[in-house]
């Protein structure tokens, strides 16, 4: 833990090139370390120093960006499409599209179909006119902004006749037998002929010049685009841009299934079965067999085996350690039209589409440990596919129609799901081969009130119920996830130790009034105690997001306020069981009844400037919980980033209250009102995302436990993987096996040599005997 820390820092100051200039002086303390300290503890050293490096090469590098990550940048559906430019040399297309509620200007080029800009403009355009370089955009109400239409800036000389240039002339086309066919506009005779997909939609754009050559773009029901240019009556280049997968509506993902885990979970039971002696004898027996059967497989050549030691790995080993990692995750996904698609979430493939024609998708579950997957709707449809072969085509189980509902929540990992009917009637799905036995706490909430209900005997009951005062509104609203905590309390800088508040049935929730005061609350979600209230009274402007989370021990909320200057504020409370250092309230060992407890926590708080707006709020989520938890931001500005949690601390104080044994504290910094943004912790690099009003930020637990999945779902897609504490647990691909087996046979020989020379230095010195 204490190494991971310390990597995580220091890879932030520590570059590429001073890593480079420290590879000499390694060599020669490679080749110095065994004459002075042994063969055995030099070894152990060059270990330790290869994999520190390990550790380094994992971090953030350029060379790594843009290979762990990936980005589907989309137009979305579209509006106009237009030629950029009216001169000659035009090589570029541009889009209308309709973007977060307003009219985004794509540019595409005309020859690759590539997405050169995006330029989301905020309000709405009904209709388009170029002329020369000039976009002339005319507005809902009737008026026109004219802007350059090579790079979006704003113009002040309107047109001086508006005419269209969205409805292309379409009077030489025919669409007949599946075909689009071209006429000649005085013969009508056809020139030319397109096959069409079976599920054209309509063409977008057309244009032809008299020297017969024509551009031509069709969309077709799937939300996909093509391009096609003729000349001299030849199709010259053709281009296809999918736009289906903008504005993601619900997601779930599944693991690769790994056929060498289910062996050894059946070794395992096996062993479980055996008495002490038998069980060591079997792993034993297991692990030759396993060896003998690697050496078959290589037919004993010394050669191959060293061979494949030293090799880079190849495309099926990656892809088999991505699997045992648990880093092969596939992302399903339900679009607005109802189209679901599964990505492989390594590098965003699409792996197969299914349209179900949908447009009120609720929800996807993953079921049956990751074999099903079923499909809730606001009106009622709902689709369970079997996905046991998820790189194939999904086999379609059932089609049911149930009762329209306002929303469904999966309340337990049985598969058990909460249906809300839009009346407020609530009633519960139990998978029948997995029946819930423990009472189940459910708390719902709506922008006036919180509802909590006990699942109990098949029955859903009311507990207690919570209104907000009448000019209050709930605007933000987390509870404490169930998640594995690694550590009890913290470690202060004279050994004492602050216990956490871990008890887990804890919410939090955001009011806003008619005084613009935001009100933070944290309940029990058991007996619905209010356990602490904390008031923003600085003019908090509720334009902007509202966001909340509810970590291990705290919780963390971002908003805007605009007293005394406008500014990002971001917030955090912590729960402790005592502020008294080594004072424990709680016992180990006895479980306390959630109605009867009586421990209360004890808070503190601190808030800090940022300077982004923030959009939107998660957290790391990682196998265990050892790897320090880190808050992801995503920005208003089209970034996402990570904050590391201590430090948005709320024990942070001045530097003058810090005392000497204060700063021994682990990671402990000074209270700085501003936290600033890291350009090595911004997860996006160059990468502008649009992700929109709904989008989902998400974070996927793998294997290893220094790495987690961090995804943005909405306009646009964005996954990358996060190490907030360093890849501690995992040795970098360039690890330098040979480098590290020459050492070894360079000591045995060394070893071999030296040997018979200090014996006989020894034993003329016993007899006194000169060289
Ligand atoms: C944006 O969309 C919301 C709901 O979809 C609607 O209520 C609102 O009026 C829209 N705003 C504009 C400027 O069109
Ligand atoms: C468009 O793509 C072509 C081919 O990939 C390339 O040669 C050209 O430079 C690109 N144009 C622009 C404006 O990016
Ligand atoms: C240890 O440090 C904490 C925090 O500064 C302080 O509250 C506590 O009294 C100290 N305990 C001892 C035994 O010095």
């Amino acid at each position: 833990m204490a190494l991971s820390f310390n990597v995580w820092t220091i890879y932030l100051r520590v570059d590429r090139n001073s890593l480079a200039s420290l590879k000499q002086p390694r060599l020669l303390v490679f080749t110095l370390c065994p004459i002075m300290l042994g063969a055995f503890r030099s070894f152990i050293g060059i270990t330790l120093l290869v994999v520190i490096k390990g550790l380094f090469v994992e971090a953030i590098f350029s060379d790594e960006a843009y290979h762990i990550d990936w980005q589907l940048s989309n137009v979305g559906p579209y509006q106009c499409v237009l030629p950029a430019s009216a001169t000659e040399s035009n090589d570029q297309l541009l889009v209308l599209s309709t973007f977060n509620n307003g009219t985004m200007i794509s540019w595409l080029n005309k020859t690759s179909g590539e997405l050169l800009e995006r330029l989301p403009l905020g309000y709405r355009v009904a209709d388009a006119m170029i002329e020369h370089n000039d976009l002339f955009l005319k507005l809902e109400d009737g008026s026109i902004n004219a802007v350059d239409s090579m790079n979006g800036f704003s113009l002040d000389h309107p047109p001086t006749e508006f005419s269209s240039s969205c409805n292309p002339d379409l009077s030489t086309i025919r669409f007949e037998d599946g075909k689009i066919k071209i006429m000649d506009h005085d013969t009508d005779l056809q020139i030319f002929s397109i096959d069409m997909p079976q599920d054209f939609k309509g063409i977008k754009y057309f244009r032809s010049d008299k020297e017969n050559t024509l551009d031509l773009m069709y969309s077709t029901v799937g939300g996909k685009y093509t391009f096609t240019s003729v000349s001299d009556l030849t199709s010259t280049q053709t281009w296809t841009r999918d736009e289906s997968l903008a504005n993601i509506r619900a997601y779930t993902y599944v693991s690769s299934a790994d056929p060498n885990l289910a062996q050894m979970f059946t070794e395992l039971s096996q062993e479980g079965s055996m008495n002490v002696l038998e069980a060591y004898q079997f792993r034993v027996k297991q692990t030759l067999n396993r060896l003998k059967n690697y050496l078959l497989e290589k037919k004993f050549s010394v050669g191959a085996i060293v061979k494949e030691f030293l090799e880079d790995e190849d495309e099926a080993t990656l892809h088999q350690k991505d699997v045992s990692f648990g880093l092969l995750k596939y992302l399903i996904v339900a679009t607005e039209e109802g189209k679901i698609a599964v990505l492989d979430v390594r590098d965003g493939r699409q792996l197969w589409n299914y349209e179900s024609g949908l447009k009120d998708i609720l929800n996807i579950e993953a079921l049956r440990s990751d074999t099903e997957v079923v499909i809730f709707t606001k009106s009622g449809p709902s689709l369970t596919f079997d996905i046991t072969r998820i790189e194939t085509e999904p086999y379609l189980l059932t089609n049911t129609n149930m009762a329209p509902v306002h929303s469904v929540e999966k309340i337990s990992e049985n598969g058990a799901f909460l249906f809300k009917r839009p009346g407020g009637g609530r009633f519960l799905l139990e998978n029948p081969l997995n029946p819930i036995t423990q009472d189940l706490y459910l708390l719902d909430h709506n922008s006036k009130e919180l509802n909590a209900f006990i699942y109990q005997n098949e029955a859903i009951t009311e507990t207690w119920k919570t209104k907000v005062d009448e000019q209050e509104e709930i605007v933000a609203f987390s509870s404490r996830g169930e998640e594995h905590v690694a550590n009890l309390g913290i470690v202060l800088g004279n050994r004492t130790v602050l216990y956490k508040y871990l008890y887990p049935h804890l919410a939090a929730y955001a009011t806003k009034n008619e005084e613009n005061v935001l009100t933070i609350r944290i309940i029990d979600t058991v007996s619905g105690e209010l356990l602490h209230t904390s008031f923003h009274e600085d003019e908090v402007d509720f334009n902007f997001p509202i966001n909340l989370v509810f970590g291990e021990h705290w919780c963390v909320y971002t908003y805007f306020s605009t007293k005394p200057v406008p500014e990002q504020k971001i917030a955090v409370i912590e729960l402790y069981e005592s502020l008294v250092a080594n004072e424990r309230v709680s016992e180990p060992l006895t479980e306390v009844n959630a109605l009867e407890n009586i421990q209360r926590p004890q808070f503190i708080q601190k808030a800090y400037l940022y300077p982004e707006v923030i959009k939107n709020i998660g957290l790391t989520k990682t196998k265990l919980g050892i790897t320090t938890k880190s808050i992801i931001l995503e920005l208003e500005n089209g970034q996402v980033t990570i904050l590391p949690k201590f430090i948005l601390s709320a024990r942070r104080v001045e530097e003058s209250q810090l005392s000497a044994d204060d700063k021994k504290e682990f990671m402990v910094m000074p209270y700085l009102s501003a936290i600033p943004i890291n350009d090595q912790a911004v997860l996006t690099h160059n990468r502008v995302l649009l992700t929109g009003p709904d989008s989902h930020l998400l974070s996927i637990p793998t294997d290893l436990e220094s790495t987690t999945l961090v995804c943005t779902l909405g306009h646009d897609l964005f996954c990358t993987r996060v190490f907030p504490s360093s890849q501690f647990d995992k040795l970098s691909p360039s690890f330098e096996k040979g480098k590290l087996m020459a050492t070894v046979i360079g000591l045995l020989l060394i070893c071999f040599f030296l040997r018979p020379l200090v014996d006989t230095k020894k034993l003329k010195l016993k007899w006194l005997v000169k060289d």
